[in-house]
């Protein structure tokens, strides 16, 4: 018989933990909203005592989004506990996450703690949250490279003080797979209380494993697995949602385990999470990288002519991808367009279309046709925009390889034209100059990555920036036919975010 295995999404707080991918309240509900689409069965918003703003953002998640359980992270101490219960408390089904580091590393070097004081606080605090809210988490931090019969003590308590799931995380990706699978198996064997609570496991990627450990855990016993989109999360990141989904999906009978996930929300979920934490996706990430469904060599293209199964194990489809399928002209009207968002799941109030509408009129004029990639991007930058306090109008650029680049640049701000020049090392410095002297404000780029919508000529190139600003990274995104303002729309983006954050 197939077992449920229970997705416990956790980018907005493990994924959020990498440098630069700061996600402000209304990103975050975009997100969890978009997940909740995807069905996954626990949103892990964040880690409210870590800061005032991420109190205020997990509990609007709280409060919005409806569905899926909503988690908030606290260390095992009463303060964290109390101001992660203020921000669950409105939440439909609220879960409080509490964790303490249980490996003798841990204890002793971070805590400075012996075993039986660890011991004390995972009772205490899982005692003290249980008061507050009837769903309790509890993770033993570092539990891969924990004494084993310590672990069963921690845990054996933790259920019997109130948990009702208990997650024995890979917290710095040290496990391998037979290794972590027996843990879990072995673990199920020693605590018989595990069966009435439900059993977690949460996997790190730093030697590139965290999805076959996970895997493994499914196997030997794990009833819910933790893991972000995209895999993005602290170091080298976490287990990849997107690929545990598909290996149940597409591996069935191997597992006899399966997700209640809605697989076709996939894609769109995973370029919400690119986009909006400005951290691209590479080329070749299985299942949603942009060559996962590519077939370039003769021999296979051959293949899928023929029969997509010769060289396909899954459906594009299956996950939400839409491949060069039709089509809008700057001759579709509103009304096309309209219907076109709707087959897409887009479903947008008058405003938010009047502007997808001026950016699709705007991009239609230059590229001919426009894919169901290219509306994605465009609706997507557009929804998640930042207030405007500089808008971008136009540029021109004058550039060789015999002469100094040189650029202009128009910006609105108050409804006031302001335009600048600069010179640069290149086209793209030069327009970059030019929005530093236009916004009076210094910049440092710290990342640049361009990449095309779709294939062609014409295709639709989409920049992502990370710039430093005042010692804090601002990410940027922008979209255009021409790269270079697709860079300067990114780079106008970041500063758009600054000048949001500090006023
Ligand atoms: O990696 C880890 O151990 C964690 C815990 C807080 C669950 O993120
Ligand atoms: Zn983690």
């Amino acid at each position: 018989m197939s077992r449920k295995i229970h997705i416990f999404d956790t980018t907005l707080r493990d994924g959020e933990q990498v440098p630069g991918a700061k996600l402000n309240k209304r990103q975050k509900i975009e997100i969890a909203q978009q997940l909740a689409k995807l069905n996954v069965d626990v949103i892990e918003a964040g880690f409210p005592c870590s800061s005032p703003e991420d109190m205020q953002a997990v509990k609007a998640v709280a409060e919005q989004t409806q569905g899926p359980v909503i988690a908030g992270l606290a260390r095992a101490v009463q303060q964290d506990i109390d101001i992660a219960w203020q921000a669950l408390q409105f939440a439909e089904r609220p879960r409080i996450h509490v964790f303490l580091g249980s490996s003798d590393i841990h204890l002793q070097k971070k805590l400075r703690r012996d075993r039986e004081a660890g011991l004390q606080m995972c009772v205490d605090s899982v005692r003290y949250a249980k008061k507050l809210c009837e769903d309790v988490e509890y993770s033993t931090e570092d539990a891969s490279r924990t004494d084993f019969e310590y672990l069963c003590r921690v845990i054996e308590a933790a259920v019997k003080a109130g948990a009702t799931v208990i997650n024995v995380p890979d917290t710095v990706g040290y496990a391998i797979p037979e290794e972590y699978g027996e843990t879990i198996r072995k673990l199920r064997e020693s605590v018989p209380a595990l069966d009435k609570v439900i059993l977690s496991v949460h996997c790190h990627n730093d030697l590139g494993l965290a999805v076959a450990n996970s895997l493994a855990a499914i196997r030997n016993g794990a009833d819910q697995v933790e893991c972000t989109i995209n895999g993005v999360g602290e170091r080298a990141g976490n287990a990849s949602l997107e690929e545990i989904v598909m290996v149940l999906k597409t591996r069935h009978a191997a597992f006899e385990a399966h997700t209640d996930l809605n697989t076709e929300e996939i894609y769109r979920t995973s370029r919400m999470v690119s986009r909006l934490m400005n951290i691209p996706v590479q080329p070749n990430k299985a299942v949603i990288g942009s060559n996962a469904f590519a077939h370039s060599s003769g021999v296979h293209q051959d293949g899928i002519l023929k029969d997509r199964s010769t060289y396909e194990i899954m459906r594009p489809e299956d996950v939400g991808i839409r491949k060069h399928e039709l089509v809008l002209t700057a001759r579709s009207g509103r009304a096309a367009l309209r219907h076109k968002l709707g087959e897409l799941g887009y479903e947008l109030d008058k405003d938010k279309f009047e502007r997808v509408y001026n950016r699709f009129i705007n991009v239609a004029d230059r590229k001919k046709e426009i894919t169901s990639e290219d509306l994605t991007s465009i609706v997507e930058i557009e929804l998640t925009k930042v207030p405007e306090t500089f808008s971008f109008q136009s540029l021109q650029i004058m550039s060789g390889n015999t002469m100094v680049p040189l650029a202009s640049v128009t910006l609105i701000k108050d409804g006031r034209d302001l335009t600048d020049a600069a010179a640069g090392n290149g086209p793209v410095d030069a327009v970059f100059n030019c929005i530093e002297r236009i916004v009076e404000q210094q910049g440092k780029l710290r990342d640049y990555d361009l990449k095309a919508v779709t294939m062609g000529r014409d295709a639709l190139g989409e920049a992502m920036v990370r710039v430093e600003i005042e010692g804090v990274l601002y990410s940027g995104i922008g979209t255009s036919p021409d790269v270079i303002e697709a860079s300067a729309r990114a780079y106008l983006n970041a500063f758009n975010r600054f000048f949001a954050n500090s006023h």
